[in-house]
């Protein structure tokens, strides 16, 4: 019975272990198991395409609507913000560029798309894209090597 006794307190104290189980993470590498901006990048991937796809029909309110969500895209909480500034160093701001340069081009395909001017609003596409690229051909596979360890 004793035993039994000790093997149902044992069991206890494991599921207690489990309910705090979110301050694990803290031994975790950080990043594990995603990290926010992840999740920043889905949202800003999936607003291109629309756009992408608004281009090609020539509907320019939709473009409109769409680019402020892309100039003004969310931010990862203020604590992984500094671990990645704090990961990036000397090289912030460089990547700061990259983001600003999405911004910008964001907020002049808007304009752009106010306007109906398709070819303005190409041109600013083709910025946009290229913010994109020129910060993940830099950082994203270190990125993901350093806080997903892979
Ligand atoms: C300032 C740098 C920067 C800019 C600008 C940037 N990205 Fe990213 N992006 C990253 C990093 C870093 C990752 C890797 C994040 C990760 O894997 O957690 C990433 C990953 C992604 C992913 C993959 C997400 C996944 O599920 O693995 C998509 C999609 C994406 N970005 C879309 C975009 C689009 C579209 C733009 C331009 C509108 C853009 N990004 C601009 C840094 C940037």
């Amino acid at each position: 019975m004793n035993h039994i006794k000790r093997r149902l307190f044992a069991a206890t104290a494991l599921l207690a272990a489990l309910a705090g189980a979110p301050a694990l993470h803290a031994h975790l590498p950080p990043g594990t198991p995603g990290m926010a901006l992840r999740g920043v990048m889905q949202k800003l991937g999936a607003d291109m395409q629309a756009v992408t796809g608004a281009i090609s029909i020539e509907d320019w309110a939709t473009v409109a609507q769409l680019a402020p969500g892309i100039a003004k895209h969310a931010e990862p909480p203020a604590e992984e913000k500094a671990l990645i500034i704090g990961w990036l160093g000397a090289e912030a701001g460089k990547f700061r560029g990259f983001d600003h340069q999405a911004h910008e081009a964001a907020s002049a395909m808007g304009e752009a798309a106010s306007r109906g001017d398709g070819t303005a609003v190409i041109a600013a596409f083709a910025r946009v894209q290229e913010s994109c690229l020129g910060c993940h051909q830099a950082y994203r596979k270190p990125f993901i090597e350093h806080f997903y360890g892979h």
